[in-house]
């Protein structure tokens, strides 16, 4: 039977190593995928994650690499041989940068997926036309994700809503996707989808974190994402 714990990722957007132990503990069980940002690599590094993948957590390390393709290549080649589940690079770095991550993973046995990131969420038409004059966004997506596929990423990490350019330009790449909502709750992300909707849409992974991180009870928050997630999977495999 399909199980949703292995499609769900949980933003750990905590203040500090002791709350994120504490929200660890208390949901152990429950989920299998954890996502670091910089906030709380920057406060435990190395060892913070080696903690967390010692209780068998499957770990995902978002910090976004972008840089000079030798300096990629040294990063991935020191972080891909931690036992990360997976890494996300900028995929604005362009094509060499990517190739040398995937030399940098297989180098080091090729355990730890790369997570292409195209364009951020964050960037709206105005936003993103005073950063890149005359390159349509949407255009740029499209580039990206097929620079992903070229360059032999695993997957992409998108918005529900770019879901359908990325499945057709980073076609064979499983996708990640964040700002998604239960059915019942609303926040600050604008670009949402629920985890029924988003897996049915294509979604190999939803990331959720202030829904559960925020919730009065966080246990009852997860297994009704996980419900959610299991709707969308019950369709998908009818
Ligand atoms: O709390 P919330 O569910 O909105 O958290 C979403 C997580 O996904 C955050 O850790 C955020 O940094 C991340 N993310 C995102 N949009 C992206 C990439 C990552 O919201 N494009």
């Amino acid at each position: 039977m399909a199980d949703g714990r292995d499609h769900l990722i949980l933003a750990l957007d905590v203040e500090d190593l002791q709350e994120a132990r504490e929200l660890l503990a208390s949901l152990r069980g429950e989920l299998k995928y954890i996502k670091i940002g910089h906030q709380l690599y920057a406060r435990g590094g190395m060892p913070f994650l080696r903690e967390i993948i010692t209780q068998n957590y499957f770990l995902f390390l978002d910090i976004k690499v972008h840089d000079i393709p030798n300096t990629v290549f040294m990063a991935v080649d020191a972080l891909a041989s931690e036992g990360l589940w997976g890494l996300t690079l900028h995929a604005g770095g362009g094509r060499k940068m990517l190739e040398e991550a995937r030399r940098a993973k297989e180098k080091s046995g090729g355990g730890t997926n790369l997570l292409g990131v195209t364009v951020l969420t964050s960037f709206d038409e105005a936003s993103w036309e005073e950063a890149a004059p005359g390159c349509a966004l949407s255009d740029a997506l499209k580039a990206r994700a097929g620079l992903c596929r070229e360059t032999g990423m695993d997957g992409i990490v998108c918005s529900p809503l770019d879901l359908p350019v990325v499945l057709s330009a980073g076609k064979g790449l499983f996708t990640v996707v964040p700002g998604v909502r239960p059915a019942a709750a609303q926040d600050d992300q604008a670009r949402v989808a629920t985890p029924e909707k988003t897996l049915k849409a294509g979604a190999e992974y939803i990331v959720v974190g202030r829904p559960i991180v925020q919730a009065a009870d966080r246990i009852s928050a997860v297994k009704s994402i996980i419900k959610e997630i299991e709707e969308g999977l019950k369709w998908k495999n009818r």
